[in-house]
């Protein structure tokens, strides 16, 4: 959902404005569009997720309505739209993963954690959000671990905790 109480005002740097340049030289003259994906991504790695303003910004620079890149970003889940947690944990929430109890390992995240799905904790460590099918429906319940994505399978609230707490000696010690 798009956040105007969240938008964080941004200015493209010089080097991010060549980064788009050269996005935007391996397309066609005139399909400037087809690099919106792979800008969004840059703006997002930039500022860690894509606000209204920022969205604007790549609208403006692509020749494109602020609309059309709503949709696109808020279509992807790899997008964020409101701010997200240094590690960003995915719980698949599609019907075979919750007929093994993804439900219940989204409760224990959302209690163990201490916010609700989308929100950042105080320390700025964790989000946690539930996601589509993650490919592993043999699996279930699966959770995905951003931002290097490592993929865990067969999860219980214990393997939940280790992995949170494997995750905050990761930041203690970076
Ligand atoms: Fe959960 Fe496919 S339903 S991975």
């Amino acid at each position: 959902m798009l956040s105007v109480q969240e938008n964080m005002i941004v200015t493209f740097t010089p080097a991010l404005f060549d980064k788009f340049a050269e996005v935007v030289s391996r397309y066609p003259e005139g399909k400037q569009k087809s690099a919106l994906l792979p800008i969004l991504h840059l703006v997002q790695a930039e500022y860690g997720w894509l606000s209204v303003d920022a969205m604007d910004k790549v609208a403006d620079y692509l020749a494109l309505k602020p609309i059309e890149v709503y949709e696109v970003a808020s279509f992807y889940t790899m997008y964020f739209l409101q701010p997200k947690g240094k590690f960003v944990l995915e719980v698949c929430r599609t019907g075979p993963c919750c007929l093994v109890g993804a439900e219940r390992i989204m409760q224990h995240m959302e209690k163990r954690l201490g916010v609700p799905e989308g929100q950042v904790t105080a320390d700025g460590l964790f989000s946690w959000r539930g996601v589509e099918c993650l490919a592993a429906c043999g699996f279930g319940p699966v959770l995905q671990i951003g931002p290097s994505y490592t993929f865990h399978e067969n999860l219980t609230e214990e393997r939940v905790d280790q992995l949170i707490d494997e995750l905050k000696e990761k930041a203690k010690n970076q």
